[in-house]
């Protein structure tokens, strides 16, 4: 029975509750939403982040005399790169070599004929969508070679689906080339091919395919875009997330190199492990917030360098402050402004919709505070209708960092969550005290125990936007994340849209969102539901073993009372929710039992709402992992 009490009215529910996280992870962006269809299109690929060498195999960041450090003596990554021209092949009678010399962009390909009809593919991002019927746009780049050159889509057993032929190359210099091809087959997984009719040295760069048609004609993949369009998020928040932070300084995303003709664009290196191209940069971004009707969230680096990673930063805050209010000029500055010149010459005379700016991501600590005082003052000064969010980070809002910051007028809480956790967590929003500051919950996401996503992460998610609602005089936005994912490039383990270069398909928490947002009630009214007494059992939970780089390998996971098995499953846990659930629950004790083969855990668990539970759990893995017992869920 559900008793609705119309007089007795709650919180009222922010307009702007539902809105997307976008960031350059898991090829979101390049190779996702941004249309292009050739992978490592610049030849930029297996160019080091700026500011770091190359030791052993690993990219460590350079110590420069002006970035001070506190975490970076021992920070590595490796680099992913194998080849110098990723992405890109040839046939025999070829000979590839990468240079910087004349180059159009940094660095161009040098390609050596030495065999008439010799040809240079590339794979796309794991393959190439070519459709019968749709048209392709193509351009490159190329000086020095003299002769034919027939540009095609291709199936791998040699199929020709499209083509085009130049038969006017023949300049000394750079010179632009560009055709139409035109598919007259199919095939999901093509890739592109250069053939050269004469032999000779080629130097080539930027060769650039895209589908004729984009959403709006604006350059973005059209199922994609539409899936975003279809949530009518209230904002965009961009460009992260971690990207935000960059692996150090240096590399980090700066909004001015990514406007400007694209072959020219230097790119920026993702902390996930590869290059953005920046086709969709500061500029594409705005107009993707305009095309949807949807406000822009700008999220600027602090100079400082992803905590987890190098942590470096830089201590000229007046450069780093002043490029936050170019960024908001360029956006929302009068045509006559300095910056917002620059914006009406690259095609947009009006101002773009930005609305909200974030100082950093996940950052925290007395000199994050510091620094976001500096920001505050100085945006809030010129620009007093823009909203400044502060990050928070992981976890909880960190009170001890906001004690020192002057004013917030949203706070960003991160909120990775395990399967359940929103359940037995539906008060989390109510013991924040109501002051000086709104919330943000910028990205959240269940999970931890949920696979790549089914409908107990959907479950999750639900409860959770639930409580995010009934505590909406607090929480006035909020973002799933991540969004997008190539599966061909996982970095995170669970997404919102899946897609590959021919398909895409929204995951079920996606729906529970757009649900929310189209039914988004405007007032919170005081309900009672009286249920039948519960037959359920009074625990559904377990444990589980994690480790945060070798997730992937534990199979066939069993979770047994006795001879009673309780949950049966190929299951993902992370290190962190073991943390963020310790205090929920007490272990009493546990033991760890390990094998060549595989582990088995037995804990011994404690609850609130329950007696004792001795718990054993089998897995199977591979080599090197640690073991932590991570209770996933208490009914
Ligand atoms: O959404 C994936 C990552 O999770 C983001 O880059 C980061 O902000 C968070 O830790």
């Amino acid at each position: 029975v559900i008793n609705i009490n119309t007089q007795q009215q709650g919180a009222r529910i922010s307009p702007t509750l539902h809105g997307i996280f976008f960031e350059e992870i898991s090829h979101a962006g390049e190779g996702g939403l941004y249309a292009e269809l050739i992978q490592n299109r610049g030849f930029e690929e297996s160019n080091l982040p700026q500011g770091t060498t190359l030791e052993d195999g690993f990219i460590v960041p350079k110590r420069t005399p002006h970035f001070s450090s506190h975490q970076i003596s021992d920070w590595k990554m490796e680099w992913p790169v194998k080849s110098e021209w990723p992405s890109w092949s040839a046939t025999d009678g070829i000979q590839l070599a990468l240079t910087d010399k004349q180059p159009l962009n940094y660095h161009s390909l040098e390609v050596n004929i030495k065999a008439k009809n010799a040809s240079l593919m590339n794979e796309g991002f794991w393959g190439i969508n070519t459709i019968a019927g749709n048209k392709y746009v193509l351009q490159f780049y190329a000086r020095n070679y003299k002769g034919p050159v027939t540009a095609s889509l291709q199936s791998s057993n040699g199929d020709v689906l499209a083509s085009y032929t130049f038969t006017d190359i023949n300049k000394k210099g750079w010179s632009k080339y560009s055709a139409i091809l035109s598919a007259v087959k199919s095939d999901p997984a093509a890739h592109f091919v250069l053939t050269f009719g004469n032999t000779g040295v080629a130097y080539l760069d930027f060769v650039s395919l895209f589908p004729q048609q984009t959403f709006k004609q604006h350059g973005l993949r059209l199922d994609l875009a539409n899936y975003i369009a279809d949530l009518k998020p209230a904002f965009i928040r961009w460009p992260g997330g971690c990207y935000v932070e960059g692996i150090n300084i240096e590399s980090a995303p700066d909004w001015k190199r990514t406007l400007g003709p694209v072959e020219k664009r230097a790119g920026t290196y993702s902390p996930w492990g590869y290059w953005s191209a920046d086709g969709f940069g500061y500029h594409e971004y705005l107009q993707f917030c305009e095309d949807i009707h949807a406000a822009a969230l700008y999220v600027f680096n602090v100079g400082i360098s992803c905590d987890y990673r190098s942590g470096t930063f830089t201590n000229d805050i007046d450069s780093v402050i002043q490029s936050a209010l170019d960024a908001i000029e360029y956006a929302i500055g009068p045509a006559t402004s300095k910056w917002g010149k620059v914006r009406a010459a690259n095609g947009h005379v009006k101002p773009f919709p930005l609305q909200y700016v974030e100082v950093g991501n996940e950052q925290h600590g007395p000199e994050y505070a510091l620094r976001y005082n500096r920001f505050y003052d100085a945006i809030k000064k010129r620009y007093p209708q823009i909203e400044i969010i502060a990050s928070m980070g992981i976890g909880d809002v960190n009170r001890n960092t906001m004690d020192s910051m002057h004013h917030i007028d949203l706070a960003d809480e991160h909120a990775y969550k395990g399967a359940y956790w929103s359940f037995n967590h539906d008060n989390h929003f109510d013991k924040y005290k109501r002051g000086n500051w709104k919330m943000y919950v910028g990205e959240y996401a269940t999970n931890a125990g949920v696979g790549t996503g089914n409908m107990a992460a959907t479950l999750s998610d639900a409860v959770y936007m639930m409580a995010m609602e009934r505590n909406s005089d607090l929480v006035k936005m909020s973002s799933y994340a991540p969004l997008l994912v190539n599966v061909h490039d996982i970095d995170w383990p669970v997404n919102l849209i899946n897609f590959d270069a021919a398909k895409s398909f929204a995951r079920i928490s996606y729906y529970a969102i757009k649900m929310f947002n189209e039914n988004r009630p405007d007032v919170n009214l005081a309900t009672t539901v009286t249920t039948a007494p519960s037959t359920a059992p009074a625990f559904s939970g377990g444990i589980g073993l994690s480790t945060w780089d070798t997730q992937s390998e534990y199979k066939d996971i069993e979770v047994r009372q006795g001879d009673q098995l309780l949950y049966k499953s190929d299951f993902i846990q992370r290190a962190e929710d073991w943390q963020l659930l310790r205090g929920k629950w007490s272990v009493q004790d546990s033991s760890l039992s390990q094998t060549a083969e595989g582990a088995q855990l037995m804990a011994v668990l404690k609850g609130k709402s329950f007696d004792t539970y001795t718990l054993t759990l089998k897995a199977r893995k591979k080599d090197g992992f640690n073991a932590f017992i991570v209770p996933f869920a208490v009914k």
